[in-house]
């Protein structure tokens, strides 16, 4: 039990993270500023990157991997692995009844993300995954593809590691009335601008809706924040809809033939507008942990 940044006494939710390459260092500045969580455990196969990490956060213990999954003070485990291990230690971390974070993608094949899905699913526990996603592992470096919605919309797609720049948005949506030109998801809150079909320019938009200076982590705060029995929105569901799309584009090309998605995902509700001191604090979305 802690003070919040807002006056009121939480039991932040206990976090072990596995896997402290790269990427932790924004999930490590995210969440040790936040009264939502704890971090009490690191493990990594390098001890000694477990170790200078654990030196920062007094809160933390250094454990193997194994460890981390059994202890009792780890309510979910944040998977920060490589993609090859992601599936085996979300379902090592499932076995003992934990909830589960990782960074994408979810595994590295539809069969595996099903198979973390319905362990979840048996256990009672939440699976969540970053919904910003590349093609994993060894793969063709310049995908292109076009993806049919539901709503019959069309999504034309370029994803390369081969291009060194491009003029366009990193996300653009078209319609006859005016197009929207999208920042780059992987910065979180970029501006959004406006052309309207009689614009002579692009006009930006005033945000809506988000986490304000939300960062990598903010899925893993989302999921903690939710209220029981609702899904987080940076679902399994969805991250199992995001691979099935990979996998999908990649035997449509290797097949020379369209392939139909078997996976379906509901989109998730806007995030009302968080200020960044809410968000930090342990607070579900309408109530106090
Ligand atoms: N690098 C990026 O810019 C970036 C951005 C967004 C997301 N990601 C995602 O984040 C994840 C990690 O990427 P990264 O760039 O930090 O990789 P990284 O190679 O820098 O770090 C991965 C760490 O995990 C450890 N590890 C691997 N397997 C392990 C295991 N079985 N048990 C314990 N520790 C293990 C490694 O020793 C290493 O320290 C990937 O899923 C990647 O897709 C990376």
């Amino acid at each position: 039990m802690g003070q919040s940044r807002t006056g009121g006494d939480v039991t932040p939710h206990r976090l072990g993270i596995a896997g402290l390459g790269v990427t932790s260092a924004a999930y490590l500045q995210t969440l040790a500023a936040s009264d939502a969580v704890v971090i009490t455990a690191v493990a990594d196969l390098d001890a000694a990157r477990a170790r200078s990490v654990a030196d920062g956060l007094p809160s933390a213990r250094v454990m193997t991997l194994a460890e981390l999954l059994a202890a009792d003070e780890v309510d979910t485990v944040l998977n920060l692995t490589t993609p090859a291990s992601h599936a085996e230690i979300a379902l090592g971390a499932i076995a003992q009844g934990k909830q589960v974070y990782g960074e994408k993608p979810l595994a590295v094949t539809l069969a595996e993300g099903r198979s973390i899905l319905a362990a979840a699913t048996h256990a009672g526990v939440r699976v969540g995954s970053a919904p910003d996603t590349c093609i994993p592992v060894l793969v063709d470096t310049h995908v292109t593809g076009v993806l049919e919605h539901d709503s019959g919309a069309l999504s034309t797609i370029t994803m390369s590691f081969d291009a060194a720049a491009t003029v366009r948005s990193p996300l653009e949506v078209y319609g006859t009335e005016g197009t929207l030109a999208v920042g780059d998801p992987d910065t979180f809150d970029a501006p959004t601008g406006l052309r309207r079909a009689n614009d002579g320019s692009f006009h930006p938009l005033d945000p809506l809706a988000g986490y304000v200076d939300g960062t990598r982590g903010i899925g893993l705060v989302d999921q903690i924040r939710a209220p029981r029995r609702t899904a987080a929105r940076a679902n399994g569901g969805l991250a199992l809809h995001v691979l099935d799309v990979m996998e999908s584009l990649q035997r449509a090309a290797s097949e020379g033939r369209r392939v139909d998605i078997t996976t379906a995902a509901d989109r998730p509700a806007s995030v009302p507008l968080t200020p960044r001191a809410e968000w930090l604090g342990a607070v579900h979305e309408g109530r106090r942990v």
